[in-house]
């Protein structure tokens, strides 16, 4: 199987529905509400270059696409979806690099940030470099907020003034990046990150045929 992350073009739009699909899916199962896309909508930031697509060779497999709040000045890497049958392979990881980097070059200045209850997307956005952060933080653009309208737990959200829910608000702030000493950082964080995967990965193979040695 090989596994390619790259920025999503106008010939990956017929996979538009499909994504959309598994998004619905998977929030059915989660339990969670989530922000309503159509496959226009996907197909619109595809074309836009503002979207990346995970392929096994020609079939999309992955996704996570761009959007803009308060006039450019917060990026959200939204609809982050791995296909079922693709997780726990360090996807989701690689998609959420490449959206990440994108973001970074159509948007230096812009914060990125994020708002999430999924272990996963909390470890990949810490590896990037965000941090939790109160809703105080993140964009007060009321589009954005509007977007949790689908979500089970609005009615607490509403309730408290939209200042905090049972999401966890992360963001990178590229001013606390700037020192190259922080890139520095970040970077040796990263490579950290993705050593300890290998190391882990190498470890378990190991043990595999440890046992399988032991059993003949
Ligand atoms: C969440 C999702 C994108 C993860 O994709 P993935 O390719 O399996 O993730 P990765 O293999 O890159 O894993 C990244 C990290 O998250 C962890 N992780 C993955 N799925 C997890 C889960 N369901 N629960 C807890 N941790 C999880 C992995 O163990 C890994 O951590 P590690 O580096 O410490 O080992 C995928 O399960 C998915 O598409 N889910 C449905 C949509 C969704 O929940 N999107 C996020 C909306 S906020």
């Amino acid at each position: 199987m090989s596994l390619n992350v790259v920025v999503a073009s106008a010939e990956h739009t017929p996979y538009s529905a499909y994504l959309c699909e598994l998004m619905a899916e998977s929030a059915k199962q989660r339990g969670t509400g989530i922000a309503k896309r159509t496959p226009e909508y996907i197909s619109q930031k595809m074309q836009a270059g503002k979207a990346v697509v995970a392929l096994d060779g020609k079939q999309v497999v992955g996704f996570s696409y761009i959007e803009t709040w308060g006039h450019g000045r917060f990026v959200a890497n939204s609809g982050l979806i791995v296909a079922p049958e693709y997780r726990h392979k360090g996807l989701a990881l690689k998609i959420k690099r490449r959206i990440f980097a994108l973001s970074r070059h159509k948007y230096p200045n812009a914060k990125i940030f994020g708002i999430t209850t999924g272990l996963a997307v909390m470890k990949i956005n810490s590896a990037l470099g965000y941090i939790p952060v109160t809703f105080s933080e993140l964009t007060a653009d009321t589009e954005f907020w509007k977007g949790c309208q689908e979500c089970r737990n609005y009615d607490i959200l509403e309730r408290n003034d939209f200042r905090m829910c049972l999401c966890t608000g992360m963001l990178y702030d590229p001013a606390r990046h700037q020192s190259n000493l922080q890139r520095t950082l970040d970077w040796c964080k990263i490579a950290l990150y993705r050593s300890r995967k290998a190391i882990k990965r190498w470890w378990r193979r190991r043990r595999r045929r440890n046992k399988k040695s032991a059993a003949k």
